[in-house]
This record gives C-alpha cells, structure tokens and sequence, in this order.
C-alpha cells in the first residue's frame, strides 16, 4: 500500500469499533473505552508530546531525539489519544526491496488494548509491496508479530551501547 491511498484503507480490530476515517491519513478506533486516532502523519508534533517512551532503557533518547527518529524514518505511525501520543511505529526503507521496523512502543498506561497489534497491521500494510519486512524482538514477542503473518527468522545484530541515546546531531 502505498503513503498516498493510506485513508483509503478500512481499518478492523476485534475489540475496536470503527468509528470513522477522513481523508487524512487518519483513521479512528475504539480502543475498549478510549477513543484512538491513527496516522501516517507527523507534521505538528512536538518532542513534549513524546514523553513516556523508551520505558526501561538505561540511557533513552530524549524526546527531542525522539522526534527526530520520527523524521528521519521513512515511514511512521502514531497513535493518539486526544493530543496525548500513546504508541508509534517506525519503519526505514530502500524504496524498492527492503523494508525494516525498528521502533514500536504502546505507552504503559495504554497497552492490552490492542493498540500495539494494530500499530503493526498498518505499518505492514504500508509495506505490503515490499519484498522484505524484518524486524528484531525477543522471543516472548515472536507470538505477538506470528499473529500478525510474520514467522521467525535468525537474526545478527550489534548494539552500541554507548549511542543507545542516539548520534549527536
Ligand atoms: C509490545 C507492545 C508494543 C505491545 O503493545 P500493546 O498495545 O500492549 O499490544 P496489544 O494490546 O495489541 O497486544 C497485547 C498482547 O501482545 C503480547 N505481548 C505484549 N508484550 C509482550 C511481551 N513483552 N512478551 C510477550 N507477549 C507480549 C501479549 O500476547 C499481549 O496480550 P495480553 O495483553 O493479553 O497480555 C508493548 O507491550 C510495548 O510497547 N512494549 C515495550 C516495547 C517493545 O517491546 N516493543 C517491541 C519491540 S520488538
């Protein structure tokens, strides 16, 4: 699916009504309650808004740096509920083969409400026309991402302890 026809997806949850979807990129569902808006766009967005991420990282990027993911990521979901940011997900791309999801956080206070599952949903229907879409997790989580038509590959990877908060600008 691509950036530009996003909206003109239907979006469907077990424990979430549909609630309406405009031509915004946005799309609205109840969340067991709470009303949660999605979107595929980030103009506006402040790093105060990002307060509350990266929960139990030791040396976590600030929100300043926080937004700064956010626009440097080809592709980005955020999940609101009024003004307040509950969950993204991120993508980085090649543009023609490759697609890669390294970021995707539901706040504490907002997660089993299914937001998490649908952040994915729509990040992979962003890149159904991709040939491959990784992601690296631990295995307590290989359920989670199973139940959304991914399966379990071997994975390398380098973590650089010391730029856990990220690059200097
Ligand atoms: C993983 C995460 C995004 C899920 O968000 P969520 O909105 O709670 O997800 P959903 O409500 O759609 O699904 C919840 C289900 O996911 C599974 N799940 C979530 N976190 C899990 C974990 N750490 N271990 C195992 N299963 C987990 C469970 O089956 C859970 O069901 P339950 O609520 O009945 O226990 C959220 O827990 C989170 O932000 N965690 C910290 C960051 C993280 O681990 N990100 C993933 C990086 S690969």
């Amino acid at each position: 699916m691509s950036k530009a026809n996003f909206h003109q997806f239907s979006f469907y949850l077990e424990n979430s009504d549909v609630l309406g979807i405009n031509q915004n990129s946005t799309n609205t569902l109840r969340h067991n309650g709470y009303v949660v808006t999605y979107s595929d766009r980030i103009a506006g967005i402040t790093a105060q808004q990002l307060t509350g991420f990266f929960e139990g990282w030791p040396t976590p990027p600030s929100p300043e740096t926080h937004l700064r993911i956010l626009k440097g990521s080809s592709e980005v979901i955020i999940a609101r509920e009024g003004e307040e940011i509950v969950g993204f997900i991120t993508a980085i791309t090649d543009g023609v083969l490759c697609a890669y999801i390294p970021l995707l956080e539901v706040k504490g206070s907002h997660r089993s409400q299914g937001i998490g599952k649908e952040l994915v949903r729509l990040m992979l229907l962003k890149l159904s026309d991709y040939y491959m879409v990784d992601l690296t997790c631990d295995s307590a989580l290989r359920p989670f991402y199973v139940s959304q038509g991914m399966s379990a590959l071997t994975a390398m990877s380098i973590r650089n302890r010391n730029r856990q908060s990220g690059r200097p600008e």
